[in-house]
This record gives C-alpha cells, sequence and structure tokens, in this order.
C-alpha cells in the first residue's frame, strides 16, 4: 500500500506498487528471502520518463504492503542495469558468500553505452548481496556471458535438478531473432550453451522477459508441465506490449513445446486467439515469477503499462505501477493443461481492517439497462466478485469508475456478449483517454461458461481495472485515467439479461 500524500494522489494506486518518484518499468530480481519478497525493477531514479536504466528496490512481507529502499543497483557511465533475475545462492556456487552466509545473486543485462569498451552490446553480469538485499556489490570479473550481441538480454535463472546433478540454467532473450536461449552453469561465472527454442507463435513484435517453471497439472506432482513465458512488445494479443506462454517439457537442455500453433516468424497474425496468453488486456507486460518462494507456490508480477503510451501516461512526478502479484498454477481443460491466475488479493486480510464488504446481492433476475449500485458500493479502490448466469440472446456485466451526474459519459465497461461468448473490457470512455491515440480500446476474449455461469473478480484500483475471469482461465487487465468523482458502480444488462447469482463488493 502507498501513503497517497506525496506526488499526485488521483491515479495514485493504493495496491499496485509505484515508485514514489519517478519512472519504474519491468519487475527485476523477484525473490523471496528469509520472510521477505523482494521487488526490483527497472527504475529511472533522476525522472519520470526512461532512462538511467538502475534496479529500484521494494520489499514487501505479504505481497500487497511494499516498502521502498534506495535504489539497489544503480547505472553508471558504463551500463545500463536491464533486467534480470536473482537467485539464493545457497551452496555458495559463486564463491561470494562470506563466513557462512550464502549470498544472494543478482543477474542483470549490462545495456553497455559511453566510453566502454562494449559500447552497444547487451551481456549478462551479476551482482551480489551478502546483507539478504539491502546492498549490492557488482562482479569484478563481468560480463559473464557475452555474444557480442546488441539485443541479448533478460536473463531469468533458476536452479534445475537433474538425475545426474544439478545446476543453474538461465533463459534469456535474442530479442530481434525471437529466441529464447538456454544456458548452464555451476558457478553462475561461466556459462554454457544448451539450446535455442523459437521463433513460434506470437512474432510480430521482439521478444523479452522470458520465464520458464515448472508446475503440477491439477495439483498433481507426479504429472508436471514446464511453462515457458515469452513477453513480447508490439504484438500481444490486445495490441503493443503482452506476455505469451507455452505449455511443455524441460529435459535439463531443451524446452519442448506441446502448445505451438504456427513456427518461425509469421506474417499471418490470423491464429493470434490460439495462442497462450497471460493476459488479455493491454497492461499486463514483462511478467515474471520470483525464486524461491516455499510450498512450490509460483508467484508473477508484471509491468502493468504498455510501451505503446507507457512515456505519455498523464501522472505527474511518478510513472508506472506494477500489476498485483499473481499465484498461477495448471488445470486441464479439455484434456490438456491451461494456465490459471489468482490475485495476491489485498482485501484478504480482516485483521487489518481490510476485506470489509460494503455491499451484497443475492440471486435475482436482471433488469434490462443500467442498474446504479448505492452509494456505499460505490469507490475507486475496491474489489468485486460477481456471478452471473447470462441469459441466452445479450449482454450481463459490471459499470466501473461511472461518472452518473457529475460525468455521465465517463465509465469502463466489463460485459459478457451470450451471443459471442466474449468476455469484453471497454475503455473508450474511460476519463482521460486522450494523451495517446492508440490508448482507447476495447479488449476480448472469449470465455466459456461453466454450468452456465460467469464468474468475475475485479479489483478497481485508481488508475486501474484488472479481471479475473472463471477463477483466473482468463485475465484483462487495463489501464484506465478516469476523473476522482467517478466512483460509481452499476450492474448492466441487454436483451435477455438473465440472473444475476451473487456480487459482493469489497473494500
Ligand atoms: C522490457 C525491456 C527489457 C529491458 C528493459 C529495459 O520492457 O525492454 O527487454 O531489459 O525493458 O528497461
Amino acid at each position: 500500500m502507498k501513503t497517497t500524500t506525496g506526488l499526485d494522489s488521483q491515479y495514485r494506486p493504493e495496491w499496485h506498487y509505484s515508485a514514489e518518484r519517478n519512472w519504474l518499468n519491468d519487475p527485476n530480481g523477484l525473490i523471496y528471502s528469509n520472510g521477505t519478497y523482494h521487488l526490483f525493477y527497472q527504475h529511472n531514479p533522476f525522472g519520470d520518463d526512461w532512462g538511467n536504466m538502475s534496479w529500484g528496490h521494494a520489499t514487501s512481507a505479504d505481497l500487497n504492503h511494499w516498502t521502498e529502499h534506495p535504489v539497489a543497483i544503480p547505472c553508471d557511465d558504463q551500463e545500463g542495469i536491464f533486467s534480470g533475475s536473482a537467485v539464493a545462492d545457497v551452496h555458495n556456487t559463486s564463491g561470494f558468500g562470506v563466513g557462512g552466509v550464502p549470498p544472494l545473486v543478482a543477474i542483470y543485462t549490462s545495456a553497455y553505452v559511453g566510453t566502454s569498451p562494449l559500447a552497444g552490446r547487451q551481456a549478462q553480469s551479476l551482482a551480489y548481496s551478502i546483507d539478504d538485499g539491502a546492498t549490492w556489490t557488482k562482479y569484478a570479473g563481468n560480463p559473464v556471458l557475452d555474444r557480442a550481441s546488441s539485443d541479448f538480454r533478460d536473463p531469468k535463472v533458476f536452479w534445475y535438478d537433474g538425475e545426474a546433478g544439478g545446476y543453474w540454467v538461465m533463459v534469456a532473450v535474442e530479442a530481434l531473432h525471437r529466441e529464447v536461449l538456454l544456458y548452464k552453469s555451476a558457478d553462475l561465472k561461466s556459462w554454457e550453451y544448451l539450446s535455442t527454442f523459437g521463433p513460434a507463435n506470437a512474432t510480430e513484435g521482439i521478444w523479452e522477459c522470458p520465464d520458464l517453471f515448472e508446475l503440477p497439472v491439477d495439483g498433481d506432482v507426479a504429472d508436471t508441465r514446464w511453462v515457458l513465458v515469452v513477453n513480447l512488445s508490439p504484438g500481444g494479443i490486445a495490441g503493443g506490449s503482452g506476455g505469451q506462454y507455452f505449455i511443455g517439457t524441460f529435459d535439463g537442455v531443451t524446452f519442448s513445446s506441446e502448445t505451438t500453433v504456427t513456427e518461425g516468424l509469421q506474417p499471418d497474425t490470423s491464429r493470434m486467439a490460439d495462442y497462450g496468453w497471460l493476459d488479455w488486456g493491454r497492461d499486463y507486460y514483462a511478467a515474471v515469477s520470483f525464486s524461491n518462494v516455499p510450498d512450490g507456490r509460483r508467484l508473477m508480477i508484471g509491468w502493468m503499462n504498455n510501451w505503446q503510451y507507457a512515456a505519455s501516461t498523464p501522472t505527474d512526478g511518478w510513472r508506472s505501477a506494477m500489476s498485483l502479484a499473481r499465484e498461477v498454477g495448471l488445470v486441464s481443460r479439455g484434456g490438456r493443461p491451461v494456465l490459471v491466475q489468482e490475485a495476491v488479493d489485498p482485501f484478504r486480510d480482516q485483521e487489518l481492517g481490510q476485506g470489509v464488504e460494503l455491499f451484497a446481492l443475492g440471486r435475482q433476475p436482471l433488469t434490462p439497462g443500467m442498474t446504479w449500485l448505492p452509494a456505499e458500493a460505490h469507490g475507486d479502490v475496491l474489489r468485486i466478485d460477481a456471478e452471473f448466469e447470462p441469459g441466452p440472446a445479450g449482454k450481463v456485466g459490471l459499470v466501473l469508475r461511472a461518472g452518473m451526474e457529475s460525468n455521465p459519459a465517463e465509465r469502463t465497461v466489463l460485459a459478457y456478449d451470450s451471443a459471442t461468448g466474449e468476455l469484453s473490457l471497454d475503455r473508450t470512455e474511460s476519463g482521460n483517454v486522450k494523451f495517446d491515440a492508440t490508448f482507447p480500446s476495447v479488449e476480448r476474449v472469449y470465455v466459456p461458461l461453466e454450468n452456465g455461469r460467469l464468474k468475475l473478480r475485479v479489483f478497481v484500483d485508481r488508475c486501474s481495472v484488472e479481471v479475473f475471469a472463471q477463477d483466473g482461465l482468463a485475465t484483462i487487465t487495463d489501464l484506465v485515467f478516469p476523473a476522482n468523482s467517478s466512483n460509481a458502480v452499476g450492474l448492466l444488462a441487454e436483451g435477455d439479461g438473465g440472473t444475476l447469482v451473487s456480487l459482493a463488493v469489497v473494500r
């Protein structure tokens, strides 16, 4: 949670992390260590535009309340500190540990500039911390992996336990080639090439920020798959930046995808909806997962923005926020595993005074037209849980951040259309949409009803709407910039509106 007494409180999210001042993009070095979640991030310490890329730092005990810390890894006149990951080197394979204290090791991309002899290249480098993430030292032997490439970046490193022993595995991109490269290492310092994945599925934009992890299917640890995450920009499903995923197997050398639809560099974008997407909205990018989380939980965070308009979003003194953290899993649908996502809910904690139910409705037919909820259910920071039985023809949904009398046209509309089976989030009249020509948009995802029902969990947090449909089978994340006073929430029904099963509004 951020205090909103500081800069520009109008759009400052309460529960989505933003830096107190200045620019932020990708989450980096996500790691859990000794009871603390660390969120490092692409940060410009000197301005609210992209530049001077350094790793900012925040920590949290619960993934909802964040505390900002001093810049962890600053840029200098030789290198920008681009995206990467962090690992807990518990066996001190790197030798950076001191006096039996194992180090945390950050693996980041050095984007060499200026007078550096490597200027123009991107290569992978290390920094380490022996005080549990508070302070970081760059390794004197950097870079540790250099392919003499200008676009080799975003290393995600994890420990792989193979039958013949364990080793570190790195996934990184050759961004322009739309390739994920895999490497292995015993000590994080010397790396050996393993294999290349791609191009496959969505390839219109450059590939960035990959991730690779194993998950049980339907909770069965004897039946697992590996998930390869590949962010790309532009060329995401909703336009601009987006994240795709492949499901398959990993044998310690090669990732084999079971969900490749198209191979090679695809000029044909007609298969886009058949690919695996982390999110169907415009504002969930550079999503990667935490290292070292106990109990096999896989938690991800994305940058809640889009390179199409990130530089011009209308905030002052600070710019950009992270998504809520999401726990991801695999469930079987139609005989094959698919990804599901559940938000780490800031409103779950009754003891901290969060999660107070403001308003609830039980089962009732929906009246065609707009039904405004009473004032106590309005707000710019809310969780809304709604379940519908849509009628055979028509639309049902929620109207959010609506202006009512003060601003009658202003609203963000989440609607399910029985005719198409699509859930859409329409922000074309969400408030300030004029700061960039590509911003006004309607996002769409096909959502099969389950037992005739549509289940929605929606998080509204000042400048964002995050939708989890059918227990996280599909998500839509969009920024919105409404007037302060546009706080009304309504129920929408068109045609044969169907039935509201239940509604709860929580603050
Ligand atoms: C993704 C990205 C990464 C890069 C970083 C630079 O948003 O372009 O590929 O490392 O941002 O800030």
